[in-house]
């Protein structure tokens, strides 16, 4: 796939997924907590994690069309992008991080204060749990269990709040490799991880696939956050839409602090190699999307 075709590919989701998220979280929840959760979900973000979820869809899809399941995966795409701006939103706060730029826009609890944002962040993980379980629907229950299992684990203690519950604990504190890489693969990794299972979760497919999608998505989830740890770097505010360079001002151990920034760099397109040679394991034909999308974000300059 070139990158011309993976812009065409994208492009399309990029407005299916837009239009769901926008009908289907209201505006019309209690005292402006829904203006607060579509502030901080519409209109912003590259949805790379709903991409991963579609291109995962598609790999086990075969070719082959199936309303109930991919109404699944649309929903499974929504339902992790709400799991991953709620982490945004409480990640910026002035406990965490303190950011006040997110997605090119003051962040949640400056433009709503700090009791709406948390609020925000709740509200939008509970909704990602109702998006995929909707009532009456054609997508069967065992699919429906399944992505929310799969999306719990990748949330939650074991996963993203895990995670962020080492790299709070980790300022000023000079981790090891291991330890880096745990609380990276936690923090990030199982968000992007879970959204290629919750795709290959809408589809059939064989132990040996199952387990070479999920080890593309350990190496891509880990490669973003290492990308990311190089971007807050090398990149400028405007750029990114957050402000860069606060891994250093906080104080975080990052990718570039422990390993330097060009050792980081190839440390990054080795982890894209090894998620190819992953995702070429699983015997699978129709993964080029795939492919298209790990090449992206190692590489990508935002
Ligand atoms: C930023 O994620 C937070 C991390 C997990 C590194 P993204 O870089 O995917 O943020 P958006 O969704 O594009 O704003
Ligand atoms: C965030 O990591 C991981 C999350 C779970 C949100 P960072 O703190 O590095 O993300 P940015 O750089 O603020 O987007
Ligand atoms: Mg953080
Ligand atoms: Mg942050
Ligand atoms: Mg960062």
């Amino acid at each position: 796939m070139t990158p011309a075709e993976l812009d065409q590919w994208s492009n399309h989701w990029l407005v299916v997924v837009e239009d769901a998220l926008s009908r289907w979280v209201s505006p019309q929840a209690p005292a402006g907590l829904g203006d607060a959760m579509r502030y901080a979900v519409l209109d912003g973000g590259k949805r790379l994690r709903p991409l991963l979820v579609l291109a995962a869809r598609e790999a086990v899809a075969h070719g082959t069309k199936d309303a109930a399941l991919d109404e699944a995966a649309l929903r499974a795409a929504c339902a992790v992008e709400l799991i991953h701006a709620y982490s945004l939103v409480h990640d910026d706060m002035p406990c965490m991080d303190n950011d006040v730029l997110r997605r090119g826009k003051p962040t949640v609890h400056v433009q709503f204060g700090e009791a709406q944002a948390l609020l925000a962040g709740d509200a939008l993980q509970a909704l990602a749990f109702e998006f995929l379980t909707p009532e009456p629907s054609a997508i069967p229950d065992n699919v429906q269990a399944r992505l929310c299992r799969l999306l719990a684990t990748s949330a939650g203690h074991a996963g993203m709040a895990g995670g962020q519950a080492i790299d709070l604990a980790s300022v000023g504190v000079a981790l090891t490799e291991d330890q880096l890489r745990q609380m990276h693969r936690l923090k990030t990794g199982a968000l992007l991880e879970g959204s290629v299972m919750m795709g290959a979760a809408c589809g059939e497919t064989t132990l040996q696939a199952l387990n070479g999608l999920k080890r593309y998505g350990q190496a891509l989830g880990l490669a973003f956050q290492v990308v990311d740890d190089i971007l807050d770097v090398i990149a400028d505010s405007a750029t990114l839409g957050k402000t860069a360079g606060k891994d250093a001002a906080n104080d975080k151990p990052t990718y570039v602090s422990l390993l330097g920034l060009e050792e980081a760099k190839s440390y990054a397109q080795s982890l894209l190699r090894e998620a190819l040679d992953a995702l070429h394991s699983t015997g699978l034909t129709h993964t080029h999307t795939l492919v298209a999308l790990a090449e992206r974000v190692v590489n990508r300059n935002t």
